[in-house]
């Protein structure tokens, strides 16, 4: 058995050497989706991530404040849940994810089963439970038989959130024209180019790294400027960041940094979801985490730039 898959390798390899040219040495590596995710697995999370019956009133489902046609997330500042309550905070995009060190802005879940209980019991999300949303699935003949096939125990929490978690994993936006060129495959223009140089050379790339271009460490937000008294709007508790979630002082107002992979096509940006446009959001980037000013001609090729990141994925249509 093995030795067949030894020899099965070896002659996939070539092949796959061949069509992808040698890997760029950069500090953005590509995305890949994992092929050892169960199908029938993700499948049910897909159809768990569209469900309503998650929340309190079948009115809301993940897919509500995540669209995924739309880039993942929701284009609204805060989120509205159930029965139209705001939420504290601006949603992020759920494709690649799966990349991110911790999930939140401020890390509090680990993992993608971890963070997918969150918004079932959140008061301005879903505000169900699990032993609610337990009872409205086992009503479901097809459902129940699902799980059924799937787990030994049926139905359980835990079961929703590792097929919702393994759906998420699917959620890869690959073969962007940024990966492509990375593998030699695909050239780029002038101004991409010199938007990629000028992202590293003013340091983005000290805080927006690795293959989702940020998600892998937390960050100060105005290391340089003090945003939150510039922005001129009440301090809220999300604002305090890490802090919320480790009570030390020394990391208020920390986020994780968020992946700047579809940054180009989900707006607003920031967890306060205070700015409308990326050029503004680069420049407040520049002003408040570099103590730079950076002129609107950088600003368009950092954009042009942040274009060739954007991938594909069948459920989305930028
Ligand atoms: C009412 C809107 C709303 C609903 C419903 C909702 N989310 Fe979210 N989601 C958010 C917001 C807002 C955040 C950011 C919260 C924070 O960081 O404190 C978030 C964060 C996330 C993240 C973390 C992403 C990252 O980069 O940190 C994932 C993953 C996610 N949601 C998946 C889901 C799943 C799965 C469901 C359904 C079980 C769901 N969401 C339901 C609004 C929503
Ligand atoms: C010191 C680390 C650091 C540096 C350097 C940095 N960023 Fe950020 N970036 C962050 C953090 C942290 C956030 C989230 C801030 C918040 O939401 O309050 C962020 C947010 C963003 C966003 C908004 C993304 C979204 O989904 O809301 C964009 C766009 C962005 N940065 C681009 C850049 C660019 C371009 C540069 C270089 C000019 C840069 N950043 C430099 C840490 C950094």
């Amino acid at each position: 058995m093995q030795k067949s898959l030894f020899i099965l390798t070896l002659l996939i390899l070539p092949l796959s050497v061949s069509k992808a040219g040698p890997l760029k040495n950069e500090p953005i590596t590509p995305l890949s989706i994992d092929n050892s995710i169960s199908a029938q697995l993700a499948e049910l999370g897909d159809r768990l991530f569209h469900d309503t019956r998650l929340s309190q009133d079948n009115s809301v489902s993940c897919s509500s404040c995540h669209q995924l046609s739309q880039g993942g997330a929701d284009g609204r500042a805060r989120s509205i849940g159930v029965a139209g309550a705001m939420g504290a905070i601006k949603a992020p995009t759920v494709f690649n994810s799966s990349y991110n060190l911790a999930q939140f802005w401020d890390g509090r879940a680990a993992t993608l089963e971890e963070q997918a209980a969150g918004p079932v019991h959140n008061p301005v999300e879903m505000n169900s439970s699990w032993s609610q949303v337990l009872a409205k699935l086992n009503r479901d003949p097809a459902m129940v038989a699902t799980f059924n096939k799937l787990f030994d125990d049926g139905i359980t929490g835990a079961n929703i959130t590792t097929a919702i978690a393994a759906f998420e994993r699917t959620l890869v936006t690959t073969n962007s024209r940024f990966d492509r060129w990375l593998l030699g495959e695909e050239t780029l223009t002038e101004q991409e180019l010199k938007g990629y140089q000028l992202f590293r050379n003013y340091g983005c790339i000290s805080c927006h790294q690795g293959a989702n271009v940020g998600g892998n460490m937390y960050a100060y937000m105005g290391a340089l400027g003090d945003y939150f008294k510039n922005r001129n709007t009440e301090l809220t508790q999300a604002d305090l960041g890490r802090f919320n979630v480790t009570g030390q002082q020394e990391d208020k107002h920390y986020f994780k940094v968020p992946s700047l992979r579809l940054a180009a096509i989900n707006s607003p940006y920031f967890h306060d979801g205070s700015v409308a446009t990326l050029e503004e959001a680069i420049r407040i980037m520049g002003l408040y985490q570099l103590g730079r000013e950076i002129p609107t001609a950088h600003i368009q090729d950092i954009i042009a730039f942040l274009n060739t990141l954007v991938g594909e994925h069948s459920k989305l249509t930028p």
